[in-house]
């Protein structure tokens, strides 16, 4: 790999590129980390290196093409993204079905290396790049009433084994409020490691949403809807007492068959400790959104 990433993160992982860029001179420089007023969840981080691509890219969930942890790897080759297409409908100014490119022109990609805890309790730190789903939003005109944005997953039985046997309903949705959909942590990714998104982990193009579990990040878009309603989503349609539609990360409340309240980190190897998990993956930054609400029932 070409790539030689930080070996530290900083900032609680918003690494916009100007940031990411004026760090590593800062690094470079004489001013060092000590310049860096670090906050809890950063320093938590400090000396987290990002996983290697090949720990990102071959233990994955992509239930589409399997239920196991290879699954994708092995199977996601089949998959046809080229030519995609991503419908953009409900309550926009700009609705249609827009290629790829025509999607994407005008907004800036960026590098995000972002922590990403999955429900199941392991982690990783992953530099994904990927452009603003506000700016995106912004693009096609949001309407005043929406609320909420859905998200679906191309279905290609031909394709996807997982699919074929119905491991679970398909297509998969997704779904976001409005707000934290707007928040700036949350991007589309379109790349890791500087190429292009590997099919196992959503080529072309999938949300990535730092502080949730990692079920709410969907893979492989080919729909975006603006809507009013708080959409459905898979994993809460299967076991709504497990998997909520908020699904924030939270070491406070645990699953119902499992602790949250710490993690394994994938490629610690086997005699790494645990790790505390962080309240919304140390991203406290969104806290905000969930003002007055009760998240031990808003879970
Ligand atoms: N998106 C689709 N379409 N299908 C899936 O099965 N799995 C989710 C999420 N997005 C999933 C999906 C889950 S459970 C997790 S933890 C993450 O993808 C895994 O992302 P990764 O494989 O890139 O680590």
């Amino acid at each position: 790999m070409a790539h030689r990433w930080m070996n530290d993160l900083t900032t609680a992982d918003v690494t916009p590129k100007a940031a990411f860029l004026n760090r590593r001179q800062l690094i470079g420089g004489t001013a060092g980390l000590g310049a860096i007023a670090m906050t809890g969840a950063a320093r938590a981080q400090a000396a987290l290196e990002p996983n290697t691509l090949e720990e990102i890219t071959s233990y994955n969930n992509f239930y589409e093409f399997g239920t196991g942890k290879t699954d994708p790897k092995d199977n996601a080759g089949a998959m046809v993204i080229e030519p995609w297409t991503v419908t953009v409908d409900g309550m926009v100014d700009n609705p249609g079905t827009f290629s790829l490119a025509d999607l994407t022109d005008g907004l800036t990609i960026e590098d995000r290396i972002y922590r990403f805890r999955c429900v199941e309790a392991w982690s990783m730190v992953i530099p994904w790049q990927g452009f603003e789903l506000a700016d995106l939003l912004a693009k096609v005109g949001v309407q005043d009433g929406a609320q909420f944005v859905a998200f679906e997953t191309v279905v290609q039985p031909e394709n996807m084994p997982g699919v074929r046997r119905q491991v679970i309903g398909f297509p998969y949705v997704e779904g976001l409020r409005l707000d934290e959909a707007m928040h700036p942590l949350t991007i589309m990714a379109t790349g890791l490691y500087g190429e292009p998104l590997p099919k196992q982990s959503g080529a072309p193009l999938r949300v990535v949403v730092p502080w949730k579990y990692g079920f709410k990040s969907i893979k492989s878009i080919v729909r975006i809807s603006l809507v009013a309603e708080q959409p459905p989503t898979t994993w809460n349609k299967i076991s709504a007492r497990e998997y909520g539609f908020y699904s924030n990360v939270n070491p406070t409340v645990d699953h119902p068959r499992w602790s949250q309240a710490t993690e394994r980190r994938v490629g610690g190897g086997l005699f790494a400790s645990r790790e505390d998990t962080l309240m919304f993956n140390g991203y406290d930054e969104v806290a905000s959104l969930y003002d007055g609400m009760d998240l031990s029932q808003d879970y």
